[in-house]
This record gives structure tokens, C-alpha cells and sequence, in this order.
């Protein structure tokens, strides 16, 4: 009878710890979870890809608009449009800058031949403040907003875009893409928190790019298990990089630590 009892207890308090680890577990993954990331979630839910294009970088074709396209996002192209961070989200609340809507309104106000088909829709109301403040982040990545001022830096994300690391580490490396089977779930960004524990040091950091791994992980059986899990891979670019490049690359990285926002 008691040891019934005591199995249905043990039972019952095993279910209980395994939930906790679950959302413990869960918590975890969430908590490395970046505010570009968010923000890109925000973009689609909100419809912004509509018009910009997937990932705001494919503006659709806008007749008699200046560009004759909507903007994309990417490209540099973004102090044409926005002179600071107010501006940003006066664009997205408004669908226009105050700066800009006298100019605007002549515009775009005027015959109705003469306006561009497409307008930016204005999103006041519709969008919460969470959910702006990580959408301006998610912009401010793509658009290259932060572009670093020191030259090593500047070139080192030159390279990173030439060789395609934004696509695997998000726009800026600073985003959570899919990753199956890893630890975490999704590719490690370089700003986010887990970076101090996967990069103890500039050596390290060097054999992340050059190897793909490090031999610290390769060394920890349990490490090396997600390693070589993990559907995707970092690839080693041992062979592509040159000298420069990769002091360069890691120069931009770093810089990325110092400043988050
Ligand atoms: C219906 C199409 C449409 C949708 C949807 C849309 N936009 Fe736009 N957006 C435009 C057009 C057109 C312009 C250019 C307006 C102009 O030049 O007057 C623009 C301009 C902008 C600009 C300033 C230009 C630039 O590239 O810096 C920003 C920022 C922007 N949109 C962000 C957003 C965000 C964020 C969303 C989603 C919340 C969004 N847009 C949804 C059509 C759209
Ligand atoms: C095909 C996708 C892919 C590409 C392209 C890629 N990486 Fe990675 N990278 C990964 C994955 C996956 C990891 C995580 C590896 C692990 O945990 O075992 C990683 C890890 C890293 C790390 C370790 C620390 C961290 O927090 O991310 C650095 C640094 C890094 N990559 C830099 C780069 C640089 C620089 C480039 C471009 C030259 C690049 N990666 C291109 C997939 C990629």
C-alpha cells in the first residue's frame, strides 16, 4: 500500500521537475533571443514585408515615385530618408517624418496621376511600444544604421557581408536564425549573451572564423555532441580569408561587444 502510494508521489514529483526543466529549458533559449530578432518577428507580423520586401531588402516597384520603388532598407541608402532615431519611428507611426511632411504633402497631395501608387501606411495604434522599440532595432540593423566609425572596423563588416556571415549570424550579426539540433536552437549572434561563453578570447575567436569550431568544444565531449549535431554548421574560412580580412572581421566583431544598441 505505502510503496503504491510512495511510487505515485515519486511519479508525480518527477512529472512536476520535468515541466520545470522544460520551461527552465525554454526560458534559457528565449532569454539569448535578440531584440533584432524580435523586431524581424514584428516586421512580418506587421506586414512590412509586403512592400519592402522579405526581410525589408526588395522593395516592390513604385510608378512615379522617386525611385520609382519602395525602399528597401538595406543598401546605405537610409540617411536619405532618416536623420536620427526619432525619425525612424515617426516614418513607421506616421507613415511619415514631421521634417519631411510639408514636402510630403505637396507631393503626394497633389494630382492623384502625379502620386507615387504605394504609400507608407501609418501604424500609430496598431503597434505597441515593445513592439516598436524592437522593430526600430530590427531596421537600425538592416539598414545599416550603426555603421562603425573606425576604419578597420568599417572594413571588417565590408568582409562579413562579402562573405556572407550576415545570413547565417543575422543583419549586423545580431540575429537568432534557426539552427536544429544545436543547443540553443538557433546560430549564436555576436552580441548576444551566450558570445562570452563561446569566445573566451581574441585566439578563440580567430579559430571560430578560421576553423569553424574551437578546440576547447571539440575537446568537451558533451560540447563537441552539439558540434556535430547541429544541422548547420560554421564553416572554417582558413583558406578564403585573407591576413587582412580576418583582422579586419574580428576588429568589426568586437567592436559589435562594446557598443550593443
Ligand atoms: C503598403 C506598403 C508599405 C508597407 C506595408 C510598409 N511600408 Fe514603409 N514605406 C512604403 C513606401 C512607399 C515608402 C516610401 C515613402 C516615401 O518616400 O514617401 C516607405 C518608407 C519607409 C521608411 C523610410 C524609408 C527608408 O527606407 O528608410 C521606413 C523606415 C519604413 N517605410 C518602414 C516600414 C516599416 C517598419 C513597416 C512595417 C511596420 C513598413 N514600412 C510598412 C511602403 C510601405
Ligand atoms: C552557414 C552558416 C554560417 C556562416 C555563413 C557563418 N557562420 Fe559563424 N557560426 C555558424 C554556426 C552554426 C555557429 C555556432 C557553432 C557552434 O556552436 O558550434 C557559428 C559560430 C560563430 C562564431 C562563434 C561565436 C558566436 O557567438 O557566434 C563566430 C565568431 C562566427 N561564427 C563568425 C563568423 C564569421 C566572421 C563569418 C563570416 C566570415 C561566419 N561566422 C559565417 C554558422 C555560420
Amino acid at each position: 500500500m505505502w510503496n503504491k502510494k510512495a511510487a505515485i508521489l515519486l511519479l508525480f514529483i518527477a512529472i512536476i521537475g520535468a515541466f520545470f526543466l522544460f520551461v527552465a529549458y525554454r526560458w534559457w533559449q528565449w532569454a539569448g533571443v535578440s531584440a533584432v530578432s524580435r523586431g524581424e518577428q514584428v516586421a512580418r507580423d506587421m506586414g512590412c514585408f509586403a512592400c519592402h520586401g522579405q526581410g525589408g531588402i526588395h522593395g516592390i516597384p513604385n510608378p512615379r515615385s522617386e525611385e520609382e520603388s519602395v525602399p528597401s532598407w538595406d543598401g546605405g541608402t537610409v540617411m536619405m530618408y532618416v536623420e536620427n532615431e526619432k525619425e525612424i519611428r515617426e516614418w513607421i507611426l506616421d507613415g511619415v517624418p514631421k521634417r519631411l511632411k510639408q514636402e510630403h504633402a505637396e507631393h503626394h497631395h497633389g494630382d492623384k496621376e502625379d502620386k507615387p501608387l504605394i504609400s507608407m501606411p501609418a501604424y500609430r495604434g496598431k503597434i505597441s511600444e515593445k513592439e516598436l522599440d524592437d522593430l526600430v532595432a530590427y531596421f537600425k540593423a538592416v539598414s545599416w544604421y550603426n555603421t562603425p566609425e573606425e576604419s578597420k572596423a568599417r572594413k571588417g563588416r565590408s568582409v562579413a557581408l562579402k562573405h556572407g556571415c550576415f545570413s547565417c549570424h543575422g543583419p549586423e550579426g545580431r540575429g537568432n536564425i534557426s539552427n536544429p539540433g544545436s543547443l540553443k536552437g538557433y546560430i549564436p549572434p555576436w552580441d548576444g549573451p551566450d558570445f562570452p561563453e563561446l569566445v573566451k578570447s581574441e585566439d578563440e575567436l580567430r579559430e571560430w572564423i578560421l576553423d569553424g569550431s574551437i578546440g576547447r568544444f571539440r575537446k568537451n565531449p558533451i560540447a563537441n555532441q552539439f558540434l556535430e549535431n547541429q544541422q548547420i554548421k560554421m564553416p572554417g574560412y582558413r583558406d578564403v580569408l585573407t591576413q587582412e580580412e580576418l583582422e579586419h572581421l574580428m576588429t568589426y566583431i568586437l567592436s559589435l561587444r562594446k557598443k550593443i544598441k
